[in-house]
């Protein structure tokens, strides 16, 4: 089965060879140096000098961690313009007082009601980078922005912009940003990454869950150590993950992700599709997952059934309120020209056979170059 959708990904060979060891001690200093090369690229990927934790879960433990730790005398805004925005809103409900802003989904997030909800006295901002349900990339640096001149913590769902676009978090001012590792990053799931500044300990709320608590990632992290067993070949696997980003270099794995994203988009366009968000404003078309209205005439279940029979490929559809309506083509990770080609070629077969589409494969092949 070719995986195209938004996580987890089609994982290399490379990756999942280095998975297949005996353990290893996680006291040991062989444990160590892993984490400790992968906090160093990790802090690239975050764009940050801050420390940088790792939970053994999938990115939600990141978030939860997030909010419950620096959830002390915190008022969160959420904003939310997709299924992950509501997740968010609906963690910080279990820690704090919350307000949800909640705008149509793909489309832009109103910056003036955040500002009006700062002003009302939120002191926590969270929000989804790369709203992953809807296929749309929200303005991190304008809500950062907005967010410090009210003197409020930053809390970002990174986890699918991460390692296929670009993140800064120190040159934004995002406070707290998390990502998954079954991702852009290219390794299975299992590990959620949180890179956390100084601002974000004067929240910290020191009942939070035990688990998730990042004061004691921090404490273990200086004897690089995490403070529970960690999923060890998960970090077998992340380390080789992130020597293939080391290998590839960050500039040209976002360039890629862009280019691959760009190519599915130009194809839907050029075969008579309708992309589903409509980023006028501010925000922008996601460059890890591409979402497609469904034409009339076939169904969502009959497109991703003939796919998985005929073409052994997975795609997505729609979460929630667009189930149905949308269907979404993930280019995540260390796939390329090969697996996009084959993904839309797969999908126009199945949609011209319906006289529902034009052949629109020249498009994406001229965006993706030799
Ligand atoms: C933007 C975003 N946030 C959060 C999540 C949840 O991550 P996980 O399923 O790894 O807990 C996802 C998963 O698709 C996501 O795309």
């Amino acid at each position: 089965m070719l995986l195209m959708i938004p996580g987890p990904v089609q994982v290399h060979e490379r990756i999942i060879k280095a998975m297949c060891r005996q353990m290893i001690g996680h006291r040991s200093a062989e444990f160590g140096e892993i984490l400790r090369f992968c906090s160093e690229v990790m802090k690239e990927v975050f764009g940050t000098k801050n420390d940088v934790f790792f939970i053994s879960g999938s990115g939600t433990a990141g978030i939860e961690a997030s909010i419950a730790s620096f959830s002390k005398s915190a008022k969160f805004v959420t904003l939310e313009n997709g299924k992950f925005g509501e997740r968010l809103g609906e963690i910080a409900e279990r820690y704090a007082q919350v307000e949800r802003l909640s705008f149509e989904w793909g489309k832009p997030i109103e910056l003036e009601k955040l500002k009006e909800a700062l002003e009302n006295g939120a002191n926590v901002v969270a929000f989804v980078h790369n709203e992953t349900s809807t296929g749309m990339l929200n303005p991190a640096e304008e809500i950062a922005k907005i967010a410090k001149k009210h003197g409020a913590l930053t809390i970002m769902d990174a986890i699918t912009s991460a390692g296929g676009d670009y993140v800064k978090m120190d040159e934004w001012g995002i406070d707290v940003a998390i990502v998954g590792s079954q991702k852009c990053l290219g390794a299975p799931p299992g590990i959620a990454i949180v890179a956390v500044n100084e601002k974000a300990w004067d929240f910290y709320n020191a009942k939070c869950p035990y688990y998730l608590d990042l004061k004691a990632y921090k404490k273990k992290f200086s004897e690089l150590q995490t403070p529970y067993t960690p999923a060890i070949p998960l970090f077998f696997a992340l380390e080789e993950a992130l020597k293939m980003i080391r290998e590839e270099g960050l500039e040209k794995r976002i360039a890629r992700h862009r280019r691959l994203s760009k190519a599915v988009r130009e194809w839907a366009i050029g075969a008579g599709l309708r992309l589903f968000p409509e980023p006028n404003g501010k925000a922008e078309y996601s460059n890890t997952v591409t979402a497609v209205r469904i034409p009339n005439g076939i169904t969502e279940k009959e497109l991703r059934d003939a796919l998985r029979r005929e073409y052994g490929l997975l795609i997505s559809g729609g979460q929630d309120r667009v189930k149905g309506k949308i269907f979404r083509i993930g280019t995540m990770g260390n796939v390329g020209k090969f697996e996009v080609i084959a993904t839309l070629s797969a999908i126009e077969d199945v949609l011209l056979r319906k006289k529902l589409i034009s052949s629109a494969i020249e498009k994406a092949m001229q965006v993706l170059g030799d």
